[in-house]
Parts: structure tokens; C-alpha cells; sequence
């Protein structure tokens, strides 16, 4: 089972399992460091992470509907290259071990 570490707003680290084949999002919604409020529909931008190190290569490219939402929280808050939703990412065991911080929730 694949495992992930997250960084809240306080820089508190939070290492979670994840079933595979799940969304990102599902267990940062379940550990409530995230609200999620739209399902991961990628419509409400709350799932908003910034990936560390190198891992944003290694989660493929912004759906088209994300690069619309992200676009959209721009005059928000911070998004970088490394931002992504976590709704739109599926966990997969070549994700083992990817980590990431909470962006600044809006
Ligand atoms: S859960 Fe709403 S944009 Fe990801």
C-alpha cells in the first residue's frame, strides 16, 4: 500500500497509507486536512497541494479541467509549477512515498 506525506498549514507532517488506484485527494479529505467540498470534480480548488522535491514529474500533466480551476485560484493564492489538485492525481505504487504541502486554503 502505497504511503504519501503531507505538510499541513502549521508544517505539521502527517504520513498516511493509500489504497491505489484511489484519488489523492481521499486521504487528505478522510485525515480532514483538506475539505474537498466539491467531490474532485476539480469545481472548488480546496484540494489545492504543492508537490515536493521532484514528484510533479512523475504525476503526469494538469487535466484540462484542472489548469482551468488552478488558473482560477490564481488571484487567491500562490500557484507555482508544482501546484496540483489532488483530486486529479490517482495514487499508484509508483506514487509510494510522494509528499506534498496544503497550499493555502481559500
Ligand atoms: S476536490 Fe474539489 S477541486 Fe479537488
Amino acid at each position: 500500500m502505497p504511503k504519501i506525506t503531507v505538510f499541513d498549514s502549521a508544517g505539521n507532517e502527517h504520513n498516511l497509507p493509500v489504497d491505489a488506484g484511489a484519488a489523492l485527494m481521499e486521504p487528505l479529505r478522510d485525515a480532514g486536512l483538506i475539505e474537498a467540498t466539491c467531490g474532485g470534480a476539480a469545481s472548488c480548488g480546496t484540494c489545492h497541494i504543492y508537490l515536493r522535491d521532484d514528484w510533479v514529474t512523475k504525476t503526469g500533466a494538469r487535466t484540462e479541467d484542472e489548469g482551468y480551476m488552478l488558473e482560477g485560484l490564481e488571484d487567491l493564492v500562490e500557484v507555482k509549477d508544482v501546484s496540483r489538485l489532488a483530486c486529479q492525481i490517482t495514487v499508484s505504487d509508483e506514487l509510494d512515498g510522494i509528499s506534498m504541502d496544503i497550499a493555502p486554503q481559500i
